[in-house]
């Protein structure tokens, strides 16, 4: 009788559907199929609606003030949003943004920063370099069929190896360890400032998959190199050293040595544990080393204070920041990546222990979210566990009792990592809660966040409508944020993070920028 409704409606719901791309028996075998398509297709409508805000205000500029239509330039001029935006337009099939986009990328002149600002190695690599390597690779593979010209593909390839062509200086360095604020204009950088984990370990994925790409194995061997480093680490005090697996954060270009042992899963050292399994995945051969580095960091990490639950929440599972001896209790947005990353380390490895502890800081992640007035997580939040907690439960601040926990930093900056994670809990469990939950965050999202010609970063994700608008929108919302929201409803996209049992013929950057594994890569 229940199925009977449920057929019923969904026939209803298809025959005043003006789609016609499927065929009228799939539409009326399946309901839930039915929802997620259309959350799909709304959230399409939202990308294209940022898109065009972008392209008629700000285009061929960095960044889009949605506000005032202004722009800005934060990332060398060379257009960050539209470069950003390529593997997402691709993966929607939106024709018409990835035309424009083709069509602009040839005309970048990477040689030269705007300003003379200073390049960031990481930012460069993960946004500019990554967009242009999953062009390549999504162009020539499942979507050919979005470009008309061979040439546009070799334009991309011949851009990504100038980018990296010019960056290259980055790495000569006493050790090799490559500095992060360069100077294009004399190819010169401060050699005294240390370069940070997360910097020196997550170039390797981009660089090798250039290498391969064009059969030049210098990228590769020089962030291989650097990695060296990181997998075997030195340390300057060498009296105190982090949690087995776990690394420090600020490295001596001249020495090589950590020179602390501060870290943990959040800003600045969050992508340097992400591609150690993400390496594994792009060639399990060759980089078994790193999985094993990877495990021992989570196993570290998922059984000390790193792994803290609030006293009068012990459901919730927050990774803390560790400060070369002890668990700070506080989380930030930026590492909710880690819950996501869990789950692929045990749908590669087959382990359903990672993916129930990967699902537990997902789901926790989850409930920043659902304990705010605008359902959108904060930046940072601290909490108190039974260690810290003295007991006089009047003395506390009525957020901890009953939210777990206390948001230190109201902003929201149209982050990601929250939705990138429900999306791998979604792929290894198949659970719908999942989609709702994403669903819903994206709405909050679109509600609070949109204004103007596009969307902006907010100052405060506890009170009605955000408080104020940053009046800035985040080249990041497009590579990353409306690609995870799409993504997990999209069931049909030809790109996905395989399930459990299936191969992986993608990987995602930590700009949310598929690239082919090297199993899957035809002779380019
Ligand atoms: C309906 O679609 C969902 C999502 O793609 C899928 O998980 C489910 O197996 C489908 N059900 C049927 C009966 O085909
Ligand atoms: C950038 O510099 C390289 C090396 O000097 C040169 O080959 C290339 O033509 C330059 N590109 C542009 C667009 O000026
Ligand atoms: C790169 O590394 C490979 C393997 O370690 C080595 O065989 C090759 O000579 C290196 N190439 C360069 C240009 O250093
Ligand atoms: C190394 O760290 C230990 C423990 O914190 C400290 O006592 C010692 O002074 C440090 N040594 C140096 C050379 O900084
Ligand atoms: C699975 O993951 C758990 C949690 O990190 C770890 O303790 C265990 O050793 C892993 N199992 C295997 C077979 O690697
Ligand atoms: C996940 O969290 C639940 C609830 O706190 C807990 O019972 C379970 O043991 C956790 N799972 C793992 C693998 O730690
Ligand atoms: C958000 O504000 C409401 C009303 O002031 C409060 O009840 C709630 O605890 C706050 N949420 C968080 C996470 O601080
Ligand atoms: C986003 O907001 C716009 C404007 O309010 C609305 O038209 C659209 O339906 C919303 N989309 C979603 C997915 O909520
Ligand atoms: C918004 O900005 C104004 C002016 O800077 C400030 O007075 C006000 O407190 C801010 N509102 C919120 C909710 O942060
Ligand atoms: C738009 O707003 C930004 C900051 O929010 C400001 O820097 C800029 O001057 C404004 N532009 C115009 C044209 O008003």
């Amino acid at each position: 009788m229940r199925l009977y409704r449920i057929l019923v409606g969904a026939i209803v719901v298809f025959t005043s559907s003006a789609n016609s791309r499927f065929p009228p028996v799939a539409r009326i075998e399946n309901h839930t199929h039915t929802i997620s398509q259309k959350r799909a297709q709304a959230i399409k409508e939202a990308f294209e609606f940022a898109w065009y805000g972008y392209q008629t205000f700000a285009f061929p500029n960095d960044e889009l003030h949605p506000i005032n239509n202004s722009f800005s330039d934060s990332r060398n001029g060379w257009g960050a949003t539209a470069v950003d935006a390529l593997s997402t337009a691709i993966l929607m099939e939106s024709q018409d943004v990835v035309t424009t986009i083709l069509k602009y990328i040839p005309s970048i002149n990477f040689n030269v920063s705007k300003g003379n600002q200073p390049v960031s190695l990481f930012e460069t690599t993960i946004r500019y370099l990554g967009g242009m390597l999953s062009g390549v690779d999504l162009l020539t593979g499942p979507y050919q069929h979005l470009t008309e010209s061979p040439d546009d593909v070799t334009a991309l390839k011949l851009q990504a190896l100038s980018l990296a062509n010019k960056m290259k200086f980055a790495f000569d360095t006493p050790t090799g360890i490559p500095a992060n604020n360069l100077n294009f204009k004399g190819e010169n950088y401060d050699p005294f400032q240390p370069t940070g984990l997360a910097v020196a370990g997550t170039l390797i994925l981009e660089w090798t998959r250039l290498s391969d790409m064009v059969h030049v194995p210098d990228f590769a061997n020089l962030t291989q190199h650097a990695e060296n480093y990181l997998l075997l680490p030195t340390y300057k005090n060498a009296t105190i050293q982090p949690l087995l697996g776990l690394r420090g954060t600020s490295i001596d270009l001249s020495t090589g040595d950590f020179l602390d042992t501060k870290g943990g899963w959040g800003g600045g050292d969050d992508s340097y544990y992400e591609y150690l399994i993400k390496m594994f995945v792009y060639d399990p051969a060759h980089f078994s080393d790193y999985k094993d580095e990877w495990l021992q960091a989570v196993k570290s990490s998922a059984t000390s204070e790193i792994s803290s639950h609030p006293y009068s929440r012990p459901d919730l599972t927050f990774l803390t920041n560790w400060n070369g001896q002890d668990a700070i209790l506080r989380s930030s947005h930026l590492a909710c990546f880690a819950g996501g990353n869990w789950i692929l380390g045990g749908l590669v490895l087959g382990n359903q222990t990672l993916i129930e502890l990967g699902q537990n800081l997902t789901d926790s992640c989850a409930e920043i979210y659902t304990a705010t007035i605008t359902g959108i997580g904060p930046e940072t939040w601290s909490w108190e566990d039974e260690e810290f907690f003295d007991g006089d439960e009047f003395e506390e601040d009525r957020s901890t009792k009953e939210n777990g926990f206390i948001i230190t930093d109201p902003m929201y900056d149209l982050r990601p990592e929250v939705l990138e994670s429900l999306y791998y809990a979604y792929r290894a469990t198949g659970d719908k809660k999942y989609q709702d939950w994403s669903w819903n965050t994206f709405k909050a999202i679109n509600t609070t966040c949109r204004t103007g010609s596009g969307y902006s970063a907010i100052s405060n994700v506890n009170v009605t409508h955000g408080g104020n608008f940053s009046n800035f929108q985040e080249s990041f919302m497009f590579a990353e944020t409306f690609k995870y929201a799409w993504l997990i409803q999209a069931e049909d996209s030809k790109v996905h993070v395989a399930k459990m049992g299936e191969e992986q013929t993608w990987v995602f950057n930590t700009e949310a920028h598929p690239l082919k594994v090297r199993s899957q890569q035809a002779q380019q």
